[in-house]
């Protein structure tokens, strides 16, 4: 039937064009099957080159002089309206924070954008694909970064463990600077901009944004008391912002595209396109970009090829890397796993089918945590470790009943007492262990 198939081309291109226009006027919003036309990453395979040829063929680097020269404000203004909030874990709106340091007069010293590609986080694998595969969309994202902060470099301190993703990035710095995109009149806008690598030594606890610091700097990455906040006293004793790896990648394309066009993904509150690492119990583990607010079983049943076994072997999820509480089933979004009392976190998802020993799978994050503590705050450094010897008690049978409960009262002592967050980190898988008491082997 030759006449059939330009008939259906047709309707195609009305129905999208329909969807768009719904999508620009703000009346649909996008919360599941991204489109290829709609997706930031277009190399996370890795099937073209990251070098700057492949990023050029790509679109990045496509006129970034002019978004250099429409200013701060305009920037600011575009990632306020895209809706991005911060991707490294607590979700802080990004045009807000990239805003804090120009609120406050100048006074001689230099400002730096720092980005957090410590990526420790048990589960978490996205900020490295970005390193491996699209390394320029983070180098022209430190660019329009710094240039909406009024910064004049970025550091950007990766995890010690990921040698080949730095040599890549370097790689990509040097050809940025061969190019005259960056350092001295970048782009030819006439702003000045360098890029620095700094290599961690695989500490989980150098990804807090005041410990990184520290590290950069020399010292023990342990994490300063707030205030002051890094975007009045930082790096180097100077006003500082910290923004993860993919953060500061999504920038070029919104300001490209607009921050409207960002906003139509995900519901409302919760925009964007967004990086999940899924791992564990699923027939193919992968990272993958979809809109926010997807549903996790679309999310896992389409890009993970399921959960092994059948969805109903499904035990429990971990939605976003360790550092969140363990879950049934939800939808993947800030505020939809802020309701269900977990959280995105890092959106890494960590699948548990039927199999899993849970109480063994929490006893090893347990370790995890303590291993990890800097050992400033006593509830961490004692409560860590106490945590992990009950639940190991708990693995093998050797506990008595009234420890579950004790063990709960423990993780409260520790959840907010402390100075950073991973205390509150290590507290949170400890508190499933209360309503899975039933699981616990050889006791009540
Ligand atoms: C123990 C701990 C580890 C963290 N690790 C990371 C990390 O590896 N990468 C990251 O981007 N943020 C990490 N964060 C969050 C950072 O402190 C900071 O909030 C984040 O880099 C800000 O970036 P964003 O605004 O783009 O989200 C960690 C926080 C804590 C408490
Ligand atoms: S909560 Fe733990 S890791 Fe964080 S500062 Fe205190 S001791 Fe260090």
């Amino acid at each position: 039937m030759p006449g059939v198939q330009p008939i259906k081309m047709l309707s195609q291109r009305v129905l999208r064009r329909c969807r768009w226009t719904r999508r620009a006027f703000g009346t649909e919003r996008i919360t599941s099957g991204l489109a290829d036309e709609d997706r930031i990453f277009t190399n996370l395979y890795g099937r073209q080159h990251w070098g700057l040829t492949g990023a050029l063929s790509r679109g990045d680097w496509y006129k970034t002089k002019e978004i250099i020269l429409k200013g701060h404000e305009w920037i600011i203004k575009e990632i306020k309206d895209s809706g991005l909030r911060g991707r490294g874990g607590a979700g802080f709106p990004s045009g807000l924070k990239w805003s804090f340091m120009n609120g406050k007069k100048p006074d001689g010293r230099p400002r730096y954008l720092v980005v957090n590609a410590d990526e420790g986080e048990p589960g978490t694998c996205k900020d490295r694909e970005i390193m491996r595969k699209e390394p320029h969309k983070l180098v022209e994202g430190c660019l329009v970064a710094g240039r909406a902060m009024n910064a004049s470099a970025a550091y950007i301190y990766v995890r010690g463990e990921f040698y080949n993703e730095t040599s890549t990035l370097q790689v990509a710095i040097d050809e940025a600077y061969a190019a005259g995109l960056i350092g001295k009149n970048a782009c030819g806008s006439g702003y000045d901009f360098d890029i620095y690598v700094h290599r961690g030594a695989g500490a989980y606890i150098c990804g807090e944004e005041t410990a990184l610091i520290e590290s950069i700097e020399g010292k023990q990455g342990k994490p300063r008391l707030k205030p002051p906040f890094p975007a009045d006293i930082g790096l180097f004793g100077c006003p500082t912002t910290v923004a993860n790896v993919e953060t500061v990648a999504v920038a070029p394309t919104i300001l490209r595209r607009g921050g409207s066009w960002f906003d139509s993904f995900g519901r409302p509150k919760n925009s964007g396109t967004k990086l999940y690492a899924i791992s564990g119990h699923v027939n193919s583990p992968c990272t993958v970009e979809e809109t926010m607010s997807v549903p996790l079983k679309e999310l896992v049943e389409k890009h993970a090829g399921g959960v092994r076994g059948g969805w109903d072997n499904l035990l429990a999820i971990i939605p976003g890397g360790s550092s969140v509480p363990l879950l049934p089933k939800s939808i993947m979004d800030f505020d939809s796993l802020k309701d269900a009392q977990s959280g995105l976190g890092t959106a890494a998802v960590i699948v548990m089918d039927k199999s899993t020993d849970i109480v063994k799978a929490i006893a090893r994050l347990a370790s995890f945590y303590r291993h990890e503590s800097c050992g400033q705050c006593t509830p961490c450094r004692e409560g860590t470790g106490w945590m992990e010897k009950m639940m190991w008690r708990l693995v093998k049978g050797d506990a008595r009943s009234e420890e579950i409960d004790m063990l709960d009262d423990l993780s409260r002592q520790i959840e907010g007492h402390t100075i950073c967050a991973l205390g509150d980190a290590a507290a949170w898988p400890v508190q499933v262990i209360l309503p899975l008491r039933h699981l616990v082997v050889g006791i009540d």
